[in-house]
């Protein structure tokens, strides 16, 4: 599937914000939220919907609501964390998953440490979310060990994603679709962004 590059006018302005090194750790936590919200307005769109009757206080009528598919989000840690509290508050019915994984600073080969996953995820669609696609190496590894547990539909939401990462995950996964904040130019020799925006846990959690 081709990935969605989503450029709305909001998205572009709150990402030059979260690239600038002297935003600090509180306005960067709160512009990943905003910007994961704005996202996933589009990454929602084929949610299916039925008719109900509702009364107004003029007159009984059929409305929309959201029917049938139930969703998870399946942050990777760390980074992914931050993107939970945004879309939770578009979603608060859906549930949470997380797979803990690291690439190792020599190899960039992601690492997993931690995976605790809702029991019914196999019944659920399953948005995966981590801020940034570098290699591409943490999300395909995530989505295959979503796919191991029955997960049948997955999306990926990133804000972030190098070429590299894209063409990577969409060859190893082409059923997933791609949501992503900026495509940049291209990842340096130690596999980070250019110009990307850093380390994105550190930038988070304040730990640099
Ligand atoms: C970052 C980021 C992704 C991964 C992307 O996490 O949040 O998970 O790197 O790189 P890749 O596409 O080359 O796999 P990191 O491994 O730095 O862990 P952290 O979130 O705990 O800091
Ligand atoms: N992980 C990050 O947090 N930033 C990058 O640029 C690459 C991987």
């Amino acid at each position: 599937m081709t990935p969605l590059i989503m450029d709305h006018p909001l998205i572009q302005h709150k990402v030059t914000l979260i690239r600038d090194k002297n935003t600090g750790s509180k306005e960067f936590r709160e512009l990943i939220s905003e910007i994961t919200m704005l996202m996933c307005y589009e990454a929602t769109r084929d949610l299916p919907l039925k008719e109900v009757e509702i009364e107004t206080p003029m007159a009984v009528t059929k409305s929309k609501v959201i029917s049938g598919r139930k969703l998870a989000f399946v942050p990777i840690l760390r980074a992914g964390i931050g993107m939970v509290d945004g879309i939770l508050k578009l979603v608060p019915a859906a549930k949470v998953g997380h797979i803990g994984l690291y690439r190792d600073p020599a190899t960039h080969q992601p690492v997993e440490y931690y995976c605790k996953l809702p029991n019914d995820i196999s019944e659920r669609e399953v948005v995966v979310l981590d801020p940034m696609l570098a290699t591409g190496g943490s999300a395909i590894d995530a989505i295959s060990l979503l796919k191991k547990n029955g997960v049948k539909t997955i999306k990926f939401m990133c804000i972030i994603a190098a070429p590299e990462g894209l063409e990577a995950l969409t060859a190893a996964h082409p059923d997933v679709q791609i949501y992503c904040g900026a495509k940049d130019q291209k990842l340096n020799e130690n596999k980070y962004i250019i110009p990307g925006l850093g380390d994105a846990g550190d930038r988070i959690f304040g730990t640099k």
